[in-house]
């Protein structure tokens, strides 16, 4: 249905002979997320680079979780991976060192050198999430921010189409429509005037796009909601 809904746990059918389940736990080009995340015989491996360290999760309920840091966590180049030590010994084809998480394990990370500036960057923003309530805040932080939008979108009499069902909603990425293509190019237009950049959609999808990550501040988001009853009203 257009990828507009995350589907419920139990409707998965689990082929006997399946090895793992790959899942993403944000889509950040359809603005879907999981807020439930289901649970399986079979080892359970997620994707969360688009939401990793914006809320709480329990590490223990998946086998591998890699996330690469450059939306919530700091520059691009550093990937972060959780992988249970269990599975690490699985591995059984023939790959290159550099291509085997046993090697990081192995060598505490530093078997090649690592990118030590972005890693810095890591470390601090770790401690800004810690000085400012760790994650549990952070969520609460998150929810209020993506409400700030989301709700200029459910008051506005359908000038703005959330394209994601409200249970499936990202709080990292919200995404709309317009009611024209034209009229989407003239928001994306007019934010920019408003120092609102990059509000444009995924290449894929069109639309528009608001990436709401961890170093957007609720301010920010207010600005985007004023700024779109504002579009609203002159359209
Ligand atoms: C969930 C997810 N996985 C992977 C990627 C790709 O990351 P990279 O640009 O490092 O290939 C992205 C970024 O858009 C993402 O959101």
């Amino acid at each position: 249905d257009g990828f507009t809904y995350i589907p419920k746990a139990d409707s998965f059918v689990v082929k006997a002979d399946t090895d793992y389940i790959y899942m993403t736990s944000n889509n950040t080009i359809h603005g879907t997320e999981w807020h439930d995340f289901p649970s399986f015989d079979v080892p359970l491996f997620c994707d969360m680079s688009s939401d990793f360290l914006s809320r709480p999760v329990d590490v223990k309920n998946f086998d591998f979780i890699y996330a690469g840091v450059q939306k919530n966590v700091g520059p691009a180049g550093v990937v972060v991976a959780i992988i249970k030590d269990d599975l690490l010994k699985k591995v059984c084809r023939d790959l290159p060192l550099m291509l085997q998480y046993k090697t990081y394990v192995d060598h505490d990370s530093t078997y090649n050198t690592p990118p030590v500036f972005n890693i810095y960057f890591v470390n601090k923003v770790a401690h800004w999430l810690d000085d400012n309530g760790g994650l549990t805040a952070m969520l609460e932080r998150n929810k209020r921010k993506a409400a700030i939008v989301y709700d200029v979108i459910d008051s506005s009499d359908g000038f703005y189409r959330g394209h994601a069902r409200r249970d499936s909603r990202s709080l990292m990425n919200v995404t709309f429509n317009l009611a024209t293509p034209e009229l989407e190019a003239q928001f994306v237009a007019e934010a920019a005037e408003h120092d609102l950049i990059g509000v444009k959609g995924h290449r894929s999808i069109g639309g528009c796009r608001a990436s709401i990550y961890n170093a957007v501040t609720e301010e920010g988001c207010q600005a985007l909601a004023d700024f779109m009853k504002a579009f609203q009203k002159k359209h």
